[in-house]
């Protein structure tokens, strides 16, 4: 018998990882109802292939890594200095100068989500409430003092710095925010900014749905703002955006002007991670070439319009809800004051369609539903029949 003493952090989690739960009652359900297809608009995962152009860098690299004169063993440990460039030419589009040194690639923004704030000592960490559950749950696990900024609806779910206290902190920001689909404009970001430099805080800002921003004068990245590279981190990742949620690879930001924190994620990513293969990093590379990006612009807008599917049928039954125009996400409230979960439960077995119960983004999520756009059109026009029926 183990007696080393465990890691009290699991006991604050309250419960299985969310997207474990809402899987784990779908096959349940499934198993119960063998003839019954669920349409599934829970987790937000993709449903289109791979572009052309990232499928044909990978079949290249593939062959490279076939022949003994082009094979590759370890990788740099920051990434190659071929997609590092190319992620610096991605910001460069956006007006941005943010050098390839100043770039770490990662299998995806999860991982540096649950990682950046192992670079500080006991700072409290403030993360917004709803939001991808990642942030809390890494963090209970780490033993760290959370806070959470409730983000409420009279807010437009985007709260600004006056609901954190004054210290330096570590502060997590998702714009355009999962799970309301909610996206900061200039000003609001730029208070957070002003916020952090005066506080002496770190940002960890999360844009892995920046591609899905239609509505002009919404930053794409954080680095827009004047003042973000001396207080931000930025995360990204091309799961969402060029349909690499099972390949995997994203990068992370840190600007020159953080001082240390470079070379501290250096010696971190160095002790801890072995990088991401050249295969999928030269697929990087293509997914943020003209050709790669034009690809993913297509699936984007393909995914956006079976949003619109969805929020139309809201409007038609007046339910109040956001998210759909700059993010694949529309969050929802539950009808008739039903929780979260009941309402997930309902849905499922009533309708035959799974969401995500608000509940799991945190507490003030409760009372709310996220559905994704990211099933495949026939499959979202079919839920959206049954939900007519069901609503
Ligand atoms: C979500 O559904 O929130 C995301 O797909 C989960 C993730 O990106 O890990």
């Amino acid at each position: 018998m183990i007696k080393t003493e465990l890691n009290a952090g699991f006991a604050s989690l309250g419960g299985g990882y969310l997207f474990s739960e809402t899987a784990r009652r779908i096959r349940a359900f499934e198993a119960e109802n063998p003839g019954k297809k669920v349409i599934r608009l829970g987790i937000g995962d993709v449903t289109l292939p791979l572009g052309k152009t990232v499928v044909d860098a990978m079949l290249r690299a593939s062959a490279e890594m076939g022949e003994r004169g082009t094979f590759r063993g370890y990788c740099p440990e920051a990434g190659y200095g071929f997609l590092r460039s190319a992620v610096a030419r991605y910001y460069a589009r956006r007006g941005v100068d943010v050098r390839p040194e100043e770039i770490f690639i990662s299998d995806g923004a999860k991982s540096d989500c649950a990682a950046v704030p192992s670079l500080f000592g006991a700072a409290k960490v403030y993360i917004p409430d709803p939001v991808y559950p990642v942030y809390l749950d890494t963090n209970l696990l780490a033993g760290r003092e959370t806070v959470s900024i409730p983000a409420l609806p009279e807010d437009g779910f985007l709260p600004g710095p006056e609901r954190c206290g004054g210290g330096p902190a570590v502060i997590y920001l998702c714009s355009p925010d999962n799970p309301t689909g909610a996206a900061y404009g200039r000003e609001g970001l730029a208070a957070w900014v002003v916020h952090a430099i005066n506080t002496g805080s770190v940002i960890i800002y999360d844009a892995a749905y920046e591609a899905y921003i239609t509505e002009p004068g919404v930053p794409h990245t954080i680095y827009e703002i004047p003042g973000a590279k001396s207080c931000a981190v930025e995360i990204n990742s091309l799961s969402k955006s060029a349909g690499f949620t099972g390949t995997r690879c994203g990068w992370s930001v840190f600007p020159r002007e953080l001082g240390e924190l470079g070379k501290m994620w250096a010696r971190r990513q160095a002790a801890s991670f072995n990088g991401v293969s050249y295969i999928v990093q030269r697929a990087a590379e293509a997914a943020l070439s003209p050709a790669g990006l034009a690809e993913s612009a297509k699936m984007a807008e393909y995914y956006l319009s079976n949003a619109r599917l969805i929020s139309r049928l809201l409007d038609e039954k007046g339910i109040f809800h956001t998210g759909g125009v700059n993010s694949p996400y529309i969050w929802m409230r539950c009808p008739d004051g039903c929780g979260s979960w009941e309402f997930f439960d309902r849905m499922l077995t009533s309708a035959g369609v799974a969401g995500t119960p608000g509940a799991g983004f945190g507490k003030y999520g409760e009372g709310f539903f996220r559905l994704t756009a990211f099933s495949a059109r026939e499959d979202t026009e079919t839920a959206v029949a049954r939900l007519r029926e069901f609503l």
